[in-house]
């Protein structure tokens, strides 16, 4: 199928590469034309494990091109996904600017049929909006032809882009539209083993809530977890055994109940506050949601507070060894990434900090601009070097299994790490001779 996508970000890209690698001819379109000048020489404007070979394929095969030519993008696809940017202010309210761009640009080019996609992450209404948007366009020009506006929103992760669009828990489709449920069942058809039970049919509200409600879950879990945390180093327990003995029930499940530095990146706190906003719009005060967004708030300045109690209150003149500044792992993503709280607080008691991340570093450096009291180290053994702590921030796969002795070594004495994603045995660490602090470990902090 013939496929335009509008938005070459992280899940544009990645769902562009995916499609063409299911043998549709994918036409991927941005508005920022250095970004598209790149992905045409072949250069990756973002980091995504396997992105960059499945990108290479698409175009060596020819299933994927990119353009910043508006009406080519609009003129190309019979599928036409919007997958644009909708960042939401401190108060919740989405600003859909980039959504409602693409849809006037597709009223004025589209000259034949079409379905319109919105997989961007946007109020319960946007795809209304959308539709008459694009019936202003089309009725300014007397055109005839048809434009049909769906919902699909996008639940892939960044640092597993591209196994979640591959293999997708479920897809849903926002449309009462049976062309519309077609077109959209075809092209995911080689990514669905179970249509039955993956593919989820419903109205287009009902698909734009679901995804909000999705990201509102996934952060109460964190969130929840993170209180829990709290709950065991009052009590002398640990939450990482607490952790297994209720992810054991299949009711509630494994998956996302990490406690840690508070959740970052750019979608669960701005979802979380649309979703919010939204309901005090309509009269109603989601107080689970505001409880979850202060908890988040509260939970990434927990590093800091360990730290700062460990050093009698005092962290000037101190330096700090940072691992990990990504707002998780397997990114370059730094959208508001809890490593910036951190740093923010080191610095402002007067400490140092030496930096290294395994792929954020430059996104890391462009937020935070050239300043004396930042190091940025090429290893994590560099980081080391002269510091008096070390804080894990981000649970990349090489931080996971340090030779503690060396650590120790690198370190000034008495070496100490703050563990802000639990990845370390209390007991290996101690038997180094290190002090270790980690997220609600009652028995070790
Ligand atoms: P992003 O910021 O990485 O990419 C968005 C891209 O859209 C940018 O490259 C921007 O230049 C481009 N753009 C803006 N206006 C445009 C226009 N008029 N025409 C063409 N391109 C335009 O964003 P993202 O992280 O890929 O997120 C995109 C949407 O998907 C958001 O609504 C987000 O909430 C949602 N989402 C994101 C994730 C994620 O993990 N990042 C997951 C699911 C859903
Ligand atoms: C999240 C959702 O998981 C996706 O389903 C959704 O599509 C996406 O938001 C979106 O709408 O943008 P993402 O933000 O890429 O995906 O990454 P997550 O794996 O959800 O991690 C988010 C944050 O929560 C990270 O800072 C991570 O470290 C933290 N986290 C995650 C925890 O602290 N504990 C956990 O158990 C899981």
């Amino acid at each position: 199928m013939k496929v335009t996508i509008f938005g070459a970000g992280y899940v544009g890209l990645s769902f562009a590469a995916c499609l063409a690698e299911a043998g549709h001819e994918v036409l991927c379109a941005d508005a920022d034309p250095a970004r598209i000048e790149g992905l045409q020489g072949g250069r990756m404007p973002l980091h995504e494990p396997g992105l960059e070979a499945l990108v290479a394929s698409g175009v060596a095969a020819g299933a994927l091109r990119f353009t910043a030519d508006e009406r080519a993008a609009c003129e190309h696809g019979e599928l036409l996904f919007i997958v644009v940017n909708t960042p939401a202010d401190a108060q919740g309210r989405v600003d859909l600017r980039h959504v409602i761009a693409v849809a006037a640009a597709i009223g004025r080019h589209r000259d034949r049929d079409a379905l319109v996609v919105c997989k961007s992450t946007a109020p319960v209404g946007t795809a209304a909006q959308v539709e008459a948007v694009l019936g202003g366009e089309l009725a300014q020009r007397g055109a005839r032809h048809r434009i049909a506006v769906a919902v699909n929103p996008e639940f892939l992760r960044e640092g597993s882009a591209v196994r979640d669009c591959r293999r997708p828990d479920r897809v849903v489709i926002g449309s009462e539209d049976p062309w519309a449920i077609g077109l959209l069942t075809r092209l995911y058809a080689p990514f669905i083993q179970d249509p039955q039970r993956q593919l989820l049919v419903m109205d287009r509200r009902s698909a734009e809530l679901a995804k909000y409600a999705a990201n509102a879950m996934l952060a109460t879990r964190i969130s929840f977890m993170n209180e829990m945390a709290r709950v065991a180093e009052q009590a002398g327990a640990d939450i990482e055994a607490v952790r297994r003995g209720i992810g054991a029930d299949r009711r509630i499940g494994p998956d996302f109940l990490q406690a840690g530095v508070g959740y970052g990146g750019s979608c669960l706190a701005k979802d979380v506050r649309a979703l919010t906003h939204a309901a005090e719009r309509a009269g109603h005060a989601l107080r689970i949601l505001s409880a979850v967004a202060a908890t988040n708030h509260e939970q990434k300045g927990r590093l800091f507070e360990l730290m700062s109690r460990h050093f009698g209150g005092t962290l000037a003149g101190r330096t700090i060894a940072v691992w990990g500044l990504a707002f998780k792992a397997d990114t370059d993503d730094m959208r508001d990434a809890p490593s910036l709280v951190l740093l923010e607080r080191l610095w402002a008691a007067g400490a140092r900090v030496r930096a290294y991340d395994p792929a954020a570093m430059p996104n890391a450096r462009g937020i935070v601009g050239e300043r004396d009291d930042i190091r940025w180290c090429t290893t994590a053994q560099e980081a080391l070097q002269g510091a008096d702590a070390l804080a894990v921030v981000t649970e990349w796969e090489e931080f996971r299994r340090p030779d503690f002795a060396q650590l120790a070594g690198e370190l000034n004495a008495p070496p100490t790490i703050f563990d802000g994603r639990n990845l370390y045995d209390a007991a290996q660490a101690e038997s180094a001779g290190i002090a270790y602090y980690g997220i609600g470990r009652g028995r070790s902090s």
